[in-house]
């Protein structure tokens, strides 16, 4: 991934399916634009054409692909997503908040074998985060409160599965990834806190 050499600041919201980052991340965006700072959220799978045929397969309304070929999807349409949406924002000064990225085609393909180098050659032409947060909440939580939505589950949404796949989260989650980690059992109030202390770290305190 390229570093962002942008005026706008890049932050992704990553975790389980469950996990609470969608809450999250359209908190962090209502923060963000309460502070009178220019922002747009964004998510992927995306609604443009990969995306849409993505989120079909998701839904298990299409037969899906192997995981390689599922996750080399999902990095196809991150490049659109960086060039159409992230790439203008970012250029013109916009923050972006995104829910899921890159870390997520890592953690959901090395779960069922995709060779990270792999995942890093079709990822090399995005953009990098400035900040990646990872709500690191357990399978088990995050398959009761998908319980609680009241669609169908997912394809991804199964316990063995969100448990292998929580095992690379928490593997991405430290510094050394550029990663921040956030206890996800915590309640929603108390994650928001230390949602909004990244972000201020990232703006260099200027959200006070
Ligand atoms: P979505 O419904 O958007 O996520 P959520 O349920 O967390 O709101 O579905 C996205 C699904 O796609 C989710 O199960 C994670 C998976 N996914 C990948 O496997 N690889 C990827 O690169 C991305 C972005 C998502």
């Amino acid at each position: 991934m390229i570093p962002n050499p942008y005026k706008g600041k890049f932050i992704c919201v990553e975790g389980l399916d469950g996990s609470g980052k969608a809450t999250q991340g359209k908190r962090l965006f209502e923060f963000l634009k309460g502070k009178g700072l220019p922002v747009i959220l964004t998510s992927e799978p995306t609604s443009g054409p990969i995306g849409s045929r993505i989120r079909r397969i998701l839904k298990k309304e299409e037969p899906a692909p192997g995981a390689y070929d599922f996750q080399k999807m999902f990095s196809e349409d991150r490049k659109r997503h960086c060039k159409k949406i992230i790439i203008p924002a970012l250029k013109s000064g916009t923050n972006v908040v995104t829910l899921r990225y890159e870390v997520s085609t890592q953690c959901y393909g090395q779960a069922f074998g995709v060779p990270e180098k792999h995942i890093n050659i079709w990822n090399a032409s995005v953009i990098k985060p400035d900040l990646t947060i990872i709500i690191d909440a357990s399978a088990q939580t995050c398959l009761e409160r998908l319980g609680k939505r009241n669609q169908s589950l997912e394809y991804f949404e199964k316990l063995d599965s969100l448990e292998k796949i929580a095992r690379h989260y928490r593997r991405y989650g430290g510094e050394n990834h550029g990663t921040r980690m956030i206890d996800g059992e915590l309640s929603e109030e108390e994650v928001f806190e230390k949602v909004v202390l990244l972000a201020n770290e990232l703006f260099r305190w200027s959200l006070l």
